[in-house]
């Protein structure tokens, strides 16, 4: 139920029990951290096929003692500069976090959300919380609670926080010795980062990382075929198309057009993205083809997450995927 009570989604994290909270990207399905019966239900909740790590959501940068034992200056150092902010660090775990929220990994992701009331909700529940994206897993994440309500109708509590600012995801990083290797690109990119700490010389990403949701090839796919321009079918038909739109070129073809942006704005187009994605998985249309949009900055990640929502439209053999 879509709720603006946070003290009551306050009780049901004390009670062990899932709120769905908005945060700056996308809105969270969260549990408190430090209970595994609670995150377990998380897992069950998004019907997600494996069990993969979670983001441990704080409302206090101290907090970072708690869950983690690694000792970095890189930590502080960007998690003063981005924090609260839509950035996660996969530091070493602490002993309190359980095997469940990291998957086994001896990694735990953290981050502290720049939106009030996440921020709130943590602090009045006294605890981390655990929360994956609130959607069912490999679906579109969702960018408004009434996204989260259509795809998770059975949960108790769902904080309005109207439309997300930024609309994608957390940018996901791991601090190494030697510096930062990014895992998963979103708002804040490699350039941001590197003005402050150096980047890791380690390129490979293991292969229990590998198996993150985050990292897989088929990912935040709706319902109906996603094609990019440039690897469209040649049997398409255009009058039943949907045309995500970055350039809005030869528009007058396609059944219906959705703007990323009008004006090629990146930020903009970010945060358009999966409200977009949403709204052209109810539309009266066959397929939705999008435009590429250019690989800087914030383009990075919008890229990465069109690739993944078409992927299994391209490679018919995952098509039950
Ligand atoms: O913006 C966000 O990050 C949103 C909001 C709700 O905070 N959360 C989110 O969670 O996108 P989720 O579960 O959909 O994606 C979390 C990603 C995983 O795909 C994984 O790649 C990475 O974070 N991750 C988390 N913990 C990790 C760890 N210990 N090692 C490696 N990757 C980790
Ligand atoms: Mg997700």
């Amino acid at each position: 139920m879509i709720s603006n009570d946070i003290n009551k989604a306050s009780e049901i994290i004390r009670g062990g029990g899932l709120v769905a909270f908005p945060t700056e990207t996308v809105y969270g399905l969260g549990a408190n951290a430090l209970d595994c019966n609670a995150v377990a239900k998380i897992f069950e909740a998004k019907e997600r096929p494996t069990f993969d790590p979670l983001i441990v959501h704080i409302s206090d940068i101290n907090d970072i003692a708690l869950l983690s034992t690694q000792k970095s200056d890189f930590i502080s150092i960007l998690a003063k500069k981005f924090w609260p902010g839509p950035l996660t660090m996969v530091l070493e775990k602490s002993d309190i976090v359980p095997d469940l929220v990291t998957s086994g990994l001896n990694t735990v992701g953290v981050r502290m959300p720049d939106n009030a009331i996440a921020l709130e909700l943590i602090s009045t529940s006294g605890c981390p919380i655990a929360a994956p994206s609130a959607n069912k897993f490999g679906r579109i994440s969702p960018t408004k609670a009434e996204h989260v309500q259509k795809q998770l109708p059975f949960l108790e509590c769902i904080l309005d926080g109207g439309s997300t600012k930024i609309g994608i995801e957390s940018t996901v990083i791991r601090i190494h010795d030697d510096g930062f290797q990014i895992l998963r690109n979103g708002f804040i990119t490699e350039a941001d980062l590197a003005e402050f700490v150096p980047k890791s010389n380690k390129t490979d990403v293991n292969e229990v990382e590998l198996a993150s949701p985050g990292l897989l090839k088929s990912h935040y796919s709706p319902e109906k075929p996603v094609y990019i321009k440039g690897n469209i079918p040649v049997e398409i038909d255009y009058s039943k198309a949907a045309y995500l739109s970055f350039y809005g070129e030869d528009i007058h073809k396609y059944k219906i057009v959705e703007y990323l942006s009008k004006t090629q704005n990146l930020t903009e187009a970010a945060a358009n993205l999966f409200t977009a994605l949403h709204k052209l998985e109810e539309a009266d249309c066959e397929y939705i083809i999008a435009d590429t949009v250019p690989l800087i900055g914030i383009g990075k990640a919008i890229m990465d997450r069109l690739s993944k929502a078409s992927y299994r439209f391209l490679n018919s053999n995952l098509k039950s995927v």
